[in-house]
């Protein structure tokens, strides 16, 4: 027997309508796994971090940091601590403080972040901390016009 397929518009738009209907099909069913409980199946966190770490990597390439601008004055150092406390050690910890019980019971959870820093670029810190991560608990930058904030 042979099998003769060719491939035409309407087959391939056939497909894709039978796509958009299995999506809607898995999604209508109510059995995709949001149990933040359950954590991510292994492969499943490994894609979702590399895409993210693509994307921030790829994203953040034309972020540049305003000239002048001394990331270690002592003003800025300052006014960061102040940002940390309040609006990040809730979720990140801080060095010589345990994370909480909560933030740990995330899905993601927040990593620590002493160990991770040096992996990011400037440009990359700052393009985390100004648009969140979506799909994760990790917030946007409330004050989206006060990048000077954000290099802080
Ligand atoms: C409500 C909890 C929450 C708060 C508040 C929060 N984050 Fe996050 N953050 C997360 C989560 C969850 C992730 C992990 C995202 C992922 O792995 O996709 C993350 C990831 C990050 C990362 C990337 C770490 C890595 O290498 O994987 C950085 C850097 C970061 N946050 C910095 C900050 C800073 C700075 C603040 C404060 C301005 C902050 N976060 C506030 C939850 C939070």
């Amino acid at each position: 027997m042979r099998i003769n397929f060719v491939l035409t518009w309407k087959k391939m738009l056939a497909a894709l309508l039978g796509a958009t209907v299995l999506v809607f099909l898995v999604g209508w069913s109510g059995l995709v796994s949001i149990s933040a409980a359950s954590g991510h199946f292994a492969p499943v966190r490994w894609f979702l971090g590399w895409t993210m770490e693509n994307a921030v990597r790829r994203q953040s390439m034309l972020e540049d940091r305003p000239a002048g601008l001394d990331l270690s004055d002592p003003a800025l150092v300052l006014r960061a601590a102040g940002h940390y406390a309040t609006g990040c050690a809730p979720c990140h910890a801080a060095p010589g403080i345990a994370q909480s019980p909560v933030a740990q019971a995330m899905t993601p959870a927040p990593p620590r972040l002493e160990d991770r820093i040096g992996d990011w670029d400037d440009r990359a810190l700052f393009w985390i901390v100004r648009h969140g991560i979506k799909y994760s608990g990790m917030p946007a930058w409330p004050a989206q016009h006060r990048d000077d904030e954000v290099w802080s």
